[in-house]
């Protein structure tokens, strides 16, 4: 049997070049190799926009376009939308008795998503719980391998305990899983800030029309003490670099730059025209796929119908295998209809 590749975006706005560095790009390369199940994590969306569901709602398809456009294909990948498979709200429910409070409150990646929108202890029951929500769809898919970016970490981490001490308590049902992170590390936004974000406004999206890449690239951060062309500059730290060895498949053009950016002598306008080319060169296919998809949505709608289907089978299994192993009432072999 083939490994399983479990991965999730929330569904609240379109997604940016930090979610392809981060985990789209792996997804792309093994989906051919893995039994590979994308999730529009629709209700983790609802965790911290319980107040905006048409947001949730508009974006789920915002999101399978981007998808569609960086190239995963509905043939080999399934498509999920998490809400429609109700047998994870019912796994996270079972995983909810297996993990504390005081453990929660450790997770690094909770404890800095709280500080962000702060939260304290005013903070919704279900933001505070989603990594169990996580662990569910990690599991209730079988997954072995989960591609995310680094922030992600702590999640399969706590989700690995949690696999732990249900086959402990219960029996063997559940796959542990493994992270996949991209060796290149997070990429920085465009203000310098050492994660893009939507709600950081620090982001280039996959969907970004080529004026406004240009603009924003135009107004990046670079090295505030490179203020004449001729000071040397740092490129350490310096997002346009980052970007550039993220996205230039001309490696040894970029060490020039990097060389010449530090002796003195390349001016920032020159280095982010530069930026531009190279994130039109990847960003137009994507551009132009996405447009295409974006015509006529209903094929769009048919995929996460099927991919879904497709989904709720690989879950539906698993929650057989978790209730008879659990021993629920009605779940025993052999126990009354
Ligand atoms: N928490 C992930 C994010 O914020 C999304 C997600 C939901 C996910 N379910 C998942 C990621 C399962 C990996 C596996 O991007």
């Amino acid at each position: 049997m083939r490994s399983t590749i479990l991965t999730g975006d929330r569904p609240t706005g379109a997604l940016h070049l930090g979610h392809y560095v981060g985990s789209l790009r792996n997804r792309v390369a093994l989906q051919h190799e893995y039994d590979t199940f994308v999730l529009i994590a629709d209700l983790q969306a609802l965790t911290d926009h319980a107040d905006d569901p048409a947001l949730i709602r508009q974006s789920v398809i915002e999101v399978a376009l981007d998808y569609l456009a960086v190239g995963i294909d509905p043939a080999v990948a399934a498509i999920v939308v998490q809400s429609q498979v109700p047998e994870l709200a019912e796994l996270t429910m079972y995983l909810l008795n297996l993990v504390t409070v005081a453990r929660l409150q450790r997770n690094p990646t909770v404890k800095e998503e709280m500080g962000q929108r702060g939260f304290e202890a005013d903070v919704p029951a279900g933001f505070f719980v989603y990594p169990v929500s996580q662990a569910a769809d990690i599991t209730a898919f079988g997954a072995h391998l989960v591609p995310v970016g680094a922030d992600q970490l702590p999640m399969i981490e706590q989700t690995v305990e949690i696999v732990r001490r249900f086959n402990r308590l219960y029996g063997s049902v559940l796959v542990e899983p493994e992270a996949l992170v991209p060796g290149v590390g997070r990429l920085p936004g465009t203000d310098g800030a050492a994660k893009m974000g939507k709600s950081l406004g620090n982001a280039i999206f996959l969907s970004d029309p080529a004026e406004i890449v240009a603009k924003k690239v135009m107004g990046m951060f670079t090295d505030p003490g490179h203020l004449r062309v001729t000071d040397p500059g740092r490129v350490e730290g310096n997002p346009v670099f980052a970007y550039l060895d993220a996205f230039d498949p001309d490696r040894s053009a970029v060490a020039l730059l990097k060389e010449q950016y530090r002796a003195g002598g390349l001016g920032d306008v020159a280095l982010k025209r530069r930026l531009i080319e190279v994130l039109e060169g990847f960003l137009g296919p994507i551009r132009s796929r996405r447009a295409v998809f974006a015509q006529d949505l209903e094929p769009v709608h048919a995929i996460l119908r099927e991919g879904t289907a497709r989904g709720r089978a690989r879950a539906a299994g698993t929650l057989t295998a978790v209730r008879r192993a659990m021993g629920l009432y009605g779940d025993l072999p052999g126990a009354p209809d």
